[in-house]
Order: structure tokens, then C-alpha cells, then sequence
């Protein structure tokens, strides 16, 4: 049975729009958006002043309103928002990814103790039902690795380079001006939003909660057209790649690095603000789920199906949470990487186990080599600072794995 709706919505954005078109173009289901609760008190928008409210209190103490969709990118204030709603016993709808990744334990908790339900398909991948598979589909199966593209702006910053020769400054501000990047765009390209992602997704995968902090990150802010030139050369695409997976019975390891990809892989393929997800799990094997991964029609639509899903009374079940199966988090794993620098003394510095590959040019120097994860982290925050850039090589076998 389906119950009626009566919406209290924070934030009147890019998504905040698309899911107001999406609804009113929704022909099977019917809501009430109640009121829209806004900052600033000067900016023009495109309804009626009367829809608005500008005390968060309008909507939080309203006891018609029992569902509330936030959709702001302040993710301290969307913290204060969503606890105190889901603790006067309202149900949630959040697309704050930044949000949940640093307050999944406690979000959990509050469902539980005030028999509410808080969902968030739209915080991660746009449109593309990943949370909800994972939760359904997946939960019994013995998943091996989550993996893909997970943040449309850098996706689209990535393909015109590559595809259109475009420099990073323009394709950024694109980016930011079709809608896809967020208020701080250093979120989108240091990767910390594909990451933060990527602990939403390890809970509901293989029931470990991570500390965003605790996964190791490297976004694209230092690429170059020599990058892109060594990509070109070998017919690889170079693409900002999220994994978490299986290491042993128990273990998982996570990270978000620029990878290369060969012409097989899934992600080769997918371009500008798409995003991509690829499921491994031991008896479905590969899975590959595509769509759009930013914008407000896209992530609109994923937080409509999450209104939709709490009116017929669905909730997450954190089912590998409570199975407790994958209960250790290692980065004692070896990684092997393409990294450019341009003097020695930057390439002395990184604690190679094993040099593949090395090449040195007046222009610019790479090698191919191995090296632990656990040490490119600790040296994550001077890598920031040095004219380097780092990447995965080709997943090996990939023709006939993907
Ligand atoms: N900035 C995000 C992205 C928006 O580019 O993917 C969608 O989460």
C-alpha cells in the first residue's frame, strides 16, 4: 500500500530543480512538496516565493510533513537536518554523500532507534540504482570488488581532454557550469567525492564501515597532456577509478586513483558525466551498471524512486552489516602504477619494490613500477605538493575479465 506523501525539502539546487521537474512530469505517483526550505534570501528563483521557507524549523517541527528530502551541499548543516528529522520521527531522503560517509554509524543507529527510514540512492552514481541492488540483489551473494567510475564531473573533465584535446581549466568550469561539479569542486577533483562514495558503497557491499580519511585518494588536479599523450600512445584511456575488494576470506582494501583502461574494459567506454559501476561476485560474476552520474534531471530521478520507495514503506537492511563477514581493512596490498615526475630527487622519494618500466626524455620522465599502497599513503600529503602525477596501470587479463 502506497502511503501519501507530504514532502519537506531542503535546498532548491541543481538537484532540488530537477527533482521538482521530475515530479511534476511523474505521472504515477503523487506527493505534496509542502514547503522548500532555502539560504539565501535574495537569489531569483524560478517559482513562486510562497513555496519557500527560510527557518528550518517551518519544515522540522511540521507534523504533516513526514518525509524529508535534503538536498543541500553543506554536509555539516545537512548532518543537523537529517538527525534532528529522523529523531522527531520523520523519514529522510538524503543525496549527501559527504554527509553519510562520515556519519553512516550514527545514521544507522538513529533508524533503529526511532523506527524511521533515512535513503540515499541518489549520494552515489546519479541515476544508476546501486545502493538498492547491492542491498537487494547482493545480499547473499559473495561479492568480490565494486569498482568504476563514481563522480561524473571529473569523468567529463577526463573525456575532453583525452577526446577533444581541451585544457583543465575550461572543461572544469564547463563542468561547473552544466551543473555536475559540486560547490567545491576540489571535492570532485582531488576524488574525495568519488571516494566518499566508495565507503557508502564497501557498507552496503561488504558491511564494513570506512573512515573516508583511512582510504587512500589521489584525484586528477596534477595531470598533463603528457599523461594523456602516454594514454594515447598505448590506445588506453586514462579514467578516476574508485575500488574496494575482497584481499582474503575477510579482508578488504579500498582506494581511488586515476587508472589506465584498455579498449575491453566496461569503463573504456563510458564518457563525460557518465558514470559506471562493475559488480564481481563469485557466482553472477561480472556486472556492469551504466548511466548518468550528475545533473539534476539524473540524480532528480534517484531521488525520486528513493519517495517513491518510502511509500511503500522500503528500508535499507544493512543486511552484510549484520552478517559481519568482511571485518578487516588492510592497505598492506601491492599496487602497481605509471608515475611521471621531472626530477630525480621526486623519483627517489618513492619506495619502488620493482621497476617495470622506466623512460626519461627532456620533457618528462615516467616509470612503471610496483609499490605498497600502505606507503603511497603516507606519502599522500606531499604528493600534492610535487609536479608528479600517478596512475594505476591496465588491470591485467583484462580482455578476458573486463
Ligand atoms: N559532483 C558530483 C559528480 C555530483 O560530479 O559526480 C553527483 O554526485
Amino acid at each position: 500500500m502506497q502511503n501519501r506523501v507530504k514532502i519537506g525539502m531542503f535546498g532548491y539546487g541543481v538537484v532540488g530543480q530537477g527533482l521538482h521537474d521530475v515530479l511534476l512530469s511523474s505521472r504515477g505517483f503523487r506527493s505534496d512538496i509542502k514547503k522548500i526550505c532555502v539560504k539565501d534570501r535574495t537569489k531569483k528563483r524560478r517559482i513562486n516565493p510562497e513555496h519557500f521557507t527560510f527557518d528550518r524549523d517551518e519544515i522540522l517541527n511540521d507534523d504533516e510533513i513526514n518525509l524529508v528530502v535534503e538536498l543541500i551541499s553543506d554536509a555539516e548543516e545537512a548532518y543537523h537536518i537529517v538527525k534532528r528529522a529522523l529523531i522527531s520521527g520523520k523519514n529522510v531522503v538524503s543525496a549527501n554523500k559527504r554527509m553519510l560517509a562520515q556519519h553512516l554509524p550514527e545514521m544507522i543507529e538513529l533508524q533503529k532507534k526511532h523506527n524511521v527510514s533515512l535513503l540515499y540512492e541518489a549520494a552515489c552514481c546519479g541515476c544508476i540504482p546501486i545502493i538498492r541492488n547491492l542491498e537487494e540483489y547482493y545480499d547473499n551473494e559473495m561479492l568480490l570488488s565494486v569498482r568504476g567510475i563514481f563522480n561524473g564531473s571529473t569523468n567529463f573533465i577526463l573525456s575532453k581532454m583525452y577526446n577533444e584535446n581541451s585544457d583543465y581549466a575550461t572543461v572544469l568550469k564547463q563542468a561547473q557550469e552544466l551543473g555536475y561539479a559540486e560547490a567545491d569542486p576540489a571535492l570532485d577533483v582531488e576524488g574525495y567525492d568519488a571516494r566518499d562514495k566508495l565507503a557508502i558503497i564497501s557498507l552496503h557491499a561488504f558491511g564494513l564501515f570506512l573512515d573516508p580519511e583511512e582510504i587512500f585518494t589521489y584525484g586528477i588536479t596534477n595531470i598533463s597532456p603528457y599523461d594523456l599523450q602516454y594514454a594515447h600512445e598505448k590506445g588506453l584511456k586514462l579514467k578516476l577509478v574508485p575500488t574496494v575488494r575482497k584481499i582474503d576470506e575477510s579482508t578488504i582494501a579500498s582506494y581511488v586513483i586515476p587508472q589506465f583502461v584498455q579498449p575491453q574494459h566496461f569503463l573504456f567506454n563510458v564518457e563525460n558525466e557518465y558514470n559506471g559501476v562493475v559488480t564481481e561476485a563469485a557466482f553472477s560474476n561480472k556486472q556492469f551498471f551504466y548511466g548518468k552520474g550528475a545533473g539534476g534531471h539524473p540524480t532528480g530521478s534517484a531521488v525520486l524512486s528513493d519517495i517513491s520507495a518510502n511509500s511503500y514503506e522500503y528500508r535499507y537492511e544493512y543486511k552484510k552489516l549484520f552478517q559481519k563477514i568482511e571485518t578487516n581493512y588492510t592497505r598492506d596490498i601491492p599496487i602497481e602504477i605509471y608515475y611521471r615526475y621531472h626530477h630525480k630527487k621526486d623519483l627517489d622519494i618513492i619506495p619502488f619494490t620493482d621497476i617495470l618500466e622506466s623512460y626519461k626524455s627532456r620533457e618528462y620522465n615516467f616509470v612503471v613500477g610496483t609499490i605498497s599502497l600502505n606507503d603511497l599513503y603516507k606519502l599522500r600529503p606531499q604528493l600534492s605538493t610535487m609536479n608528479v602525477f600517478l596512475a594505476r596501470t591496465p588491470e591485467k587479463g583484462v580482455a578476458a575479465e573486463q
